[in-house]
């Protein structure tokens, strides 16, 4: 592998959140980020954990319930607990997933995300969001899912890197438009209305690490899914989308947005 810069003088995204999650790839300027977030929104480290139950919840109702059995992860982050072949394996051991990031620390770690199990397959593609043209006719994509049959394509906690002047709505529908009927995606995404005063002083605190977030509205994500038919419960707080174990006292508790829609 050639060498990379991992620029560990400065916070990024993916390690901030493997440190909420109580990873330990993370260094000292994403620590530092990461508890000026958690200043504002003490709640931060809940949000992460919510988040990434959300993921494991999706991907299994995908594959139970939307008989899918092939993955493109956009924006998988460090691997953690419950990575999507995970889950997906776990449920359809044939499930095969392609897994895209555009953050080298990620790359580094890919190999951790390649121990397939059974007849299912996993790969990665060093990418970005930004060209999803690019993704879509990657060799890896194209030698690994079938795009003629439905794909589950997750962007989990992804868009909100993405400001409004790259058109993270474009983006996400190149991805969709190359997916057949009875595909899915599933999508999260920090919402701003939940607390205004306290994802004003993240987005101030990003800036102030040179890092591109947008918290958005409900109105806002719904948008991404376009005509695509939403599944039960909708667009609603993370922590309502189906929750495991009895409905959460406060589901608003933690800041994000999600949905899961199915393409006719
Ligand atoms: C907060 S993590 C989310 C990880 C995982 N999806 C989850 O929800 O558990 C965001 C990930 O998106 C990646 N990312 C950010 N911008 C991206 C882009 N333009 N293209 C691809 N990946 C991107 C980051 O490197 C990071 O790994």
């Amino acid at each position: 592998m050639e060498s990379v810069d991992l620029r560990t003088d400065l916070p990024h995204s993916a390690r901030m959140y493997d440190f909420w999650l109580g990873g330990k790839t993370n260094f000292p300027p994403d620590r530092a980020l990461g508890e000026a977030f958690e200043q504002a929104i003490p709640s931060i480290k809940v949000m992460a954990r919510e988040n990434r139950k959300f993921l494991g919840r999706a991907v299994r109702a995908m594959v139970v319930d939307g008989g899918i059995r092939q993955f493109l992860d956009i924006g998988t982050g460090i691997p953690t607990e419950g990575n999507t072949h995970e889950v997906a394996q776990a449920a359809a051991p044939d499930s095969r997933v392609v897994y895209v990031d555009n953050d080298p620390i990620v790359l580094a770690h890919a190999r951790a995300l390649m121990d397939a199990t059974g007849s299912g397959r996993t790969a990665y593609i060093h990418a970005d969001l930004l060209e999803p043209e690019k993704i879509l006719t990657d060799p890896v994509l194209t030698g690994t899912l079938d795009l003629t049959r439905p794909v589950g394509l997750t962007l989990v906690a992804v868009l909100m890197l993405l400001a409004d002047a790259d058109d993270p709505w474009a983006r996400a529908r190149v991805l969709m438009d190359a997916l057949p009927p009875g595909s899915q995606v599933a999508i999260t995404h920090p919402g701003v209305d939940f607390d205004p005063v306290a994802m004003a002083a993240v987005v101030e605190a990003a800036g102030k690490g040179r890092m591109t977030l947008v918290p958005r509205t409900r109105e806002e994500v719904a948008r991404f899914f376009g005509d695509w038919e939403l599944v039960e419960p909708g667009v609603v707080p993370v922590m309502a989308w189906r929750p495991d174990g009895p409905a959460p006292a406060d589901p608003t508790a933690a800041y994000y947005w999600s949905g899961v829609a199915r393409k006719r």
